[in-house]
């Protein structure tokens, strides 16, 4: 039996832990080769040893996606272990820290814009020649709800999110009429490592995040791999420049 992405390479960013794990289990599923790229190398190990165990074909690769030379190594590695990269899902970000605008500091603005932001930018500015070559590809950015409405508190992780559904327009836009589709998915909230943080897994904590969800839950991780995956398949082959929300109708609130 054949699946969707059977012969397909796919390079997943932040695919040690969370969204960007299930994602990267996911396409190894449906028949891809995966590139499992994290800044936390161990993980990403992590990542290709679950996907090896189930049968399917991985490499890992330890990336900091908001540095140029490791997103062009990381492209290399890519190319020298499978010659292609049909999909990208540039999933890697940070939450950065909780605090109203006036209070964020300059740090953690700049570390969560150079990761969130700058990192989509670094990782399509790579993986674009490279489809560009093959005729085609497609990628999905990884934005959030939080880059379509406010959330107070986060004003740097907000910015980076909103800035990365208009990088996805404006991509998509540059490349439509050469084979590259560019959406972005923008995850409610997801039961990840990165949420148990913002709440410090404390019940209180949860339910006021749950409460924002008028589904009355928090998504699952393999709930965004399905969107990430159907995003980059060629059933979505008319979709293009889509904020993508898979978000239990947060924003539709
Ligand atoms: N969990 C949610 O509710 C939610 C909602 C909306 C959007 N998102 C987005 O989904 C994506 C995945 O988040 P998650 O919830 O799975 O979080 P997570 O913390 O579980 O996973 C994020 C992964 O990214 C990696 N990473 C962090 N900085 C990196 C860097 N500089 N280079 C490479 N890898 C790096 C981390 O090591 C980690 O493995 C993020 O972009 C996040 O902003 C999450």
């Amino acid at each position: 039996m054949t699946d969707t992405f059977d012969g397909k390479v796919v390079l997943v960013t932040g695919a040690g832990s969370g969204i960007g794990r299930a994602s990267a289990q996911l396409f190894a599923k449906r028949g891809a080769r995966v590139v499992v790229a994290d800044v936390k190398g161990e993980q990403a190990k992590e990542t290709v040893n679950t996907i090896e165990q189930r049968g399917g074909e991985a490499i890992a690769t330890h990336t900091d996606v908001s540095s140029p030379a490791e997103v062009a190594a990381m492209v290399q590695r890519a190319l020298a272990a499978y010659g292609r990269i049909d999909c990208a899902f540039n999933n890697a970000g940070i939450e950065g820290e909780m605090a109203p605008t006036a209070q964020c500091s300059e740090a953690n603005w700049d570390r969560t814009i150079a990761v969130n932001l700058k990192g989509v930018w670094l990782c399509m500015k790579a993986e674009i020649p490279v489809m560009l070559e093959q005729g085609g590809g497609a990628i999905v950015n990884c934005a959030s709800v939080a880059g379509l409405v406010g959330f107070a508190g986060l004003p740097a992780y907000c910015a980076s999110k909103g800035g990365i559904v208009q990088l996805t327009k404006t991509a998509a836009l540059e490349y439509a009429q050469q084979g590259i589709r560019v959406n972005a998915l923008c995850p409610g909230v997801i039961h990840t490592p990165m949420v148990d943080r913002l709440t410090g897994e404390e019940a209180e904590a949860e339910s006021q995040f749950t409460a924002l969800e008028p589904v009355g839950r928090m998504g699952t991780p393999e709930e965004m791999a399905q969107a990430a995956v159907w995003l980059c398949s060629d059933e979505a082959s008319y979709v293009t420049g889509h904020p993508f929300a898979a978000d239990g109708g947060f924003v539709a609130a």
